[in-house]
């Protein structure tokens, strides 16, 4: 017998029994909740529903509570919208070589080993993000394969640059069974706008985040509820003619850095 599973069962059996008689369900409400879980699985939604219950940011947490300490990255979930093998590049990269619009961004920090705070050299740092319209790559047939995707080498210094665009906020699960309890709920379904990463070095512990664009009108109201303070990048808007020379650009551009702090596996 597994014991852990009759446990979790007792204890969300009582749950939906207090549920059910809190509210009187009544038999039509019943065949609607399981016509619902039918159709979550259908169009293969289950991911999403736990992400706007709170469950995988909650499980996540858990998960990496061993992880939390102040002077560490906060971690953050990885998403369904990960790709593998994003193409190599050495810093500083640009994830957006063939550019078609958006505010363009430059990231840079430095990769570093919590344990002694010393420079992670060689670090991968896989980064993933939407365009300026919140849509990524392999949902949109018009943008060409792994744009704004790219795993990035850290330098001798741990450090790292890469060129992008300032992404946007998205709605998640527009269509479908979780679209359709979020409107009738009266929840919105909006993403704030973010970059996610999965950082990785020889010795640590492969580390999953996403970063947030300050000032997004979503911030204080992530439909996954994934924000932390510590990950909301700050920004800095670059509009003087030198630095857009310098970088070799006409228009104005904007800059961020962020440190990401790796455990090493025995911690
Ligand atoms: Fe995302």
């Amino acid at each position: 017998m597994n014991v852990r599973l009759a446990a979790i069962t007792a204890k969300l059996t009582q749950h939906l029994h207090d549920v059910v008689q809190e509210f009187q369900v009544t038999e039509d409400e019943l065949i609607k909740a399981i016509d619902f879980l039918y159709q979550i699985g259908q169009k293969n939604q289950y991911l999403l529903l736990s992400d706007v219950l709170g469950v995988s940011v909650l499980v996540d947490n858990i998960t990496h509570s061993s992880q939390h300490h102040e002077s560490a990255t906060a971690n953050s979930v990885e998403g369904p919208l990960y790709r593998n093998e994003a193409p190599l590049m050495h810093t500083p990269a640009n994830i957006c070589p063939e550019y078609s619009g958006g505010d363009i961004l430059f990231m840079s920090g430095r990769i570093l080993s919590f344990e002694d705070g010393r420079p992670l050299a060689h670090a991968v740092l896989d980064v993933w993000q939407t365009n300026e319209h919140g849509i990524y790559e392999n949902e949109d047939p018009d943008q060409p394969d792994f744009n704004l995707r790219g795993r990035i080498l850290s330098d001798e210094n741990g450090k790292f640059e890469f060129r992008t665009i300032v992404p946007a906020p998205y709605e998640i699960g527009k269509t479908g069974p979780v679209g359709d309890l979020m409107k009738a709920i009266g929840r919105h379904s909006w993403r704030p706008a973010h970059i996610h990463f999965k950082v990785s070095a020889d010795g640590q512990r492969t580390f999953t985040t996403q970063l947030f664009i300050p000032n997004d009108p979503w911030i204080d109201s992530d439909s996954i509820g994934a924000v932390k303070e510590s990950l909301i990048l700050s920004i800095e808007k670059c509009d003087s003619p030198d630095e857009m020379r310098k970088r070799g650009l006409d228009r104005p551009f904007y800059k961020s850095s962020y440190d990401f702090i790796l455990h090493p596996h025995r911690m």
